[in-house]
């Protein structure tokens, strides 16, 4: 009797230990998806090109749908860069693709420049937009 509770004990013993070292082993904790994120909010708004060459591009074509203080007369000719505050968030990348390719959204339509301009004057164009409109609050 005195054996066979001595075997139960062990086998006790060994099967908590087991136990034991199954809930040890838990899983690290997910610090890549923390930094990748970080890291896509990292967004270039720096001036691209030259904002004094650009205001002359942007008074000879810009300027027509965008007016003068970049309001696109209320949103209705153009995007609003002061009251929208999203448009001027954009990366550059993305903001020289809208001005080389165009933006169609229903009947407000953003013309391609490309063919029209260099890409050195489209560059020019939106530092002039970036200083003239960008730090403007409504
Ligand atoms: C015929 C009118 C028109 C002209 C000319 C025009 N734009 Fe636009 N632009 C628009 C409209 C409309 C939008 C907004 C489109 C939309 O609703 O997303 C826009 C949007 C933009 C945006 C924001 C793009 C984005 O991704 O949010 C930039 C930057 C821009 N224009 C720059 C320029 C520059 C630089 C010029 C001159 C070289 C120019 N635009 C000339 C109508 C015009």
């Amino acid at each position: 009797m005195k054996r066979f509770m001595l075997i139960l004990l062990a086998l006790l013993v060994s099967g908590s230990l087991i136990g034991c070292k199954k809930k040890a082993s838990a899983p690290a904790p997910a610090t890549r998806k923390v930094a990748k994120r970080a890291i896509a909010k990292n967004v270039d708004t720096s001036l691209p090109g030259d904002p004094v060459a650009g205001a002359k591009i942007y008074a000879r074509i810009c300027l027509a749908c965008h007016g003068a203080n970049g309001r696109g007369n209320g949103g209705m000719t153009a995007a609003d860069f002061i009251k929208d505050t999203s448009r001027l968030a954009k990366d550059n990348k993305v903001l020289l693709n809208s001005i080389a390719n165009g933006i169609k959204n229903g009947m407000r339509v953003m013309p391609a420049q490309k063919g029209v301009l260099s890409k050195k004057e489209m560059k020019d164009a939106l530092s002039y937009i970036r200083k003239t409109f960008g730090k403007k609050k409504k």
